[in-house]
């Protein structure tokens, strides 16, 4: 595909030589005058270059073109054209986001090089910035860290609708990452620079709740000595984070309703409404449609407050997660205790991946941060964790939490084997060792499970292809 070029030039007939000549050199050019018409197709359509003359008469000249065009559009390169040449403007023009400039008269075969150059610096640039939002994406989102499949999905979801100012439920275990997925949320949106206001909705009795939430005039009630705004005014230009919001009694239910539809509260004894600017990120850890079931939750609310809904993975459906976190905690509580422990024995890192983790990524924490504590050596052994999760032997984790559930033989040990492989990153020497086989073994199992790729074949341990499916 031929590069376009967007040509900016008060000439018109130095702007119609340009674009003959770069036309004819494989380019597809597009020409303007003024840089007021330049911004304005810009905003239509996306050049892979840009071109201007630093003498443009009338609206910004060219080096304050520039400084708007790399604010806008930081991946589109700028080359300018100048007729003095001299350095003070180049380094001006370098400075104001220029990619490169040359002097007049133009030797046209020397622009066309540097518009080439430009051109794959642009395609650069993109793929960078694409290979960076990729790579934050997979392995962290904020503070929230996990590679797995399940967490790289929150974490694509919590990048569409964290910029939307659109109402978010949280839902998962406790301990899950509920909080940190709101604190995610707010530092991603447009109101990061506004305040984060958390109110946990099962922690007061109705009437405290609603003047904490709405705020109250002097006078409202006894205790009221002074007017006092609530929750929605003080996170005004930020997001209200409602936690437990399937406890809100009630008979609240229809005042957030009302705050969330008319973008007003009503404090406790005014008679006036004052308008808010909030975006509520609410979560729960009870089935909040079982609640609208059973008439403890008004439906119409469930609907505003469940635009978008993110539900975070129980911890024994992240794989090799777990690992990866109680890493990080061992750090941590290694450096607050001032203590050498650099990682984890093999032995307890199997009984930390077979353990179910009923509470999550905080029971996770707590057990690390105890086994830290407790441990004479460098690495964390079995003795120095929990009893529970000491006695875990090998039960697949996805079994663990269902507690009971009958499932043949076979089932259970490919489970685990999956399950076992994915902790390990695919890793199948490392899986056969945990699991005290031999690889031929192994790829025997996987094989049965139609679990090789396509890369496997190549292994002296794998089996021959079925001949036929
Ligand atoms: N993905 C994660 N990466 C790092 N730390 C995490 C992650 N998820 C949770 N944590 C940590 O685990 C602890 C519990 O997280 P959090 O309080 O957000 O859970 P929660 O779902 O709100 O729990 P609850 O339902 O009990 O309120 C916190 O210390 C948090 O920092
Ligand atoms: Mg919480």
């Amino acid at each position: 595909m031929a590069p376009k070029v967007l040509v900016v030039d008060d000439d018109v007939e130095l702007g119609a030589l340009i674009s003959v000549q770069l036309r004819h050199r494989g380019f597809e050019v597009a020409t303007v005058t003024g840089a007021d018409a330049a911004l304005a197709r810009l905003t239509r359509e996306l050049p892979d270059v840009l071109v201007t003359d630093l003498q443009l008469i009338g609206g910004p000249n060219g080096i304050e073109l520039c400084r708007q065009v790399a604010e806008r559009y930081p991946e589109l390169p700028i080359v300018l054209i100048t007729a003095h040449g001299s350095i003070e403007l180049a380094v001006a023009a370098i400075r104001a986001g220029a990619y490169d400039f040359i002097t007049k008269p133009l030797d046209f075969a020397a622009l066309a090089l540097t518009l080439e150059r430009a051109v794959q610096l642009r395609a650069l640039r993109e793929e960078v910035s694409r290979l960076r939002r990729t790579v934050d994406q997979t392995r962290r989102f904020e503070d929230l860290l996990g590679t797995s499949a399940a967490m790289r999905e929150v974490y694509g979801l919590l990048d569409r609708v964290a910029t939307a100012d659109i109402s978010v439920l949280i839902t998962g275990e406790s301990g899950t990452g509920k909080e940190l997925v709101a604190r995610a949320l707010h530092q991603r949106s447009r109101r990061k620079d506004g305040p984060l206001v958390a109110i946990n909705c099962s922690a007061l009795p109705e009437a405290l709740l609603e003047s904490e939430l709405f705020g109250h005039v002097k006078g409202a009630f006894t205790d009221a000595r002074s007017d006092k705004p609530g929750l929605f005014v003080q996170a005004h230009g930020g997001t209200l984070f409602l936690d437990e919001v399937g406890e809100l009694p009630l008979g609240l239910q229809p005042k957030l309703l009302r705050a969330l539809q008319e973008r007003k509260v009503r404090p406790v004894g005014a008679t006036a409404e004052q308008a808010i600017d909030v975006r509520v990120v609410s979560a729960t850890n009870v089935d909040l449609e079982e609640a609208v079931q059973q008439k403890r939750f008004r439906q119409d609310l469930f609907f505003r407050l469940n635009v978008v809904h993110v539900p975070l993975p129980p911890l024994r459906d992240r794989g090799g997660d777990v690992l990866l976190l109680a890493q990080r905690f061992l750090e941590q509580a290694a450096a607050l205790a001032d203590k050498k422990v650099a990682g984890l024995s093999d032995e307890a890192a199997e009984r930390l991946l077979a353990y179910s983790w009923p509470g999550n990524v905080r029971e996770l924490q707590n057990c690390i941060e105890r086994a830290v504590a407790l441990t004479a050596s460098e690495s964390i052994a079995v003795r120095d964790l929990p009893e529970k999760v000491r006695q875990y032997r090998g039960v697949p984790p996805s079994l663990g939490a269902e507690g009971g559930s009958f499932l043949p033989l076979h089932e259970v040990e490919r489970r685990h084997i999956l399950s076992v492989l994915e902790a390990l990153g695919g890793n199948k020497s490392s899986a056969a060792t945990v699991l005290g086989v031999d690889r031929r073994t192994l790829y025997r199992k996987l094989a049965e499970y139609r679990a090789l790729s396509s890369e496997d074949a190549a292994d002296p341990d794998a089996p021959a292809p079925p001949r036929s499916r």
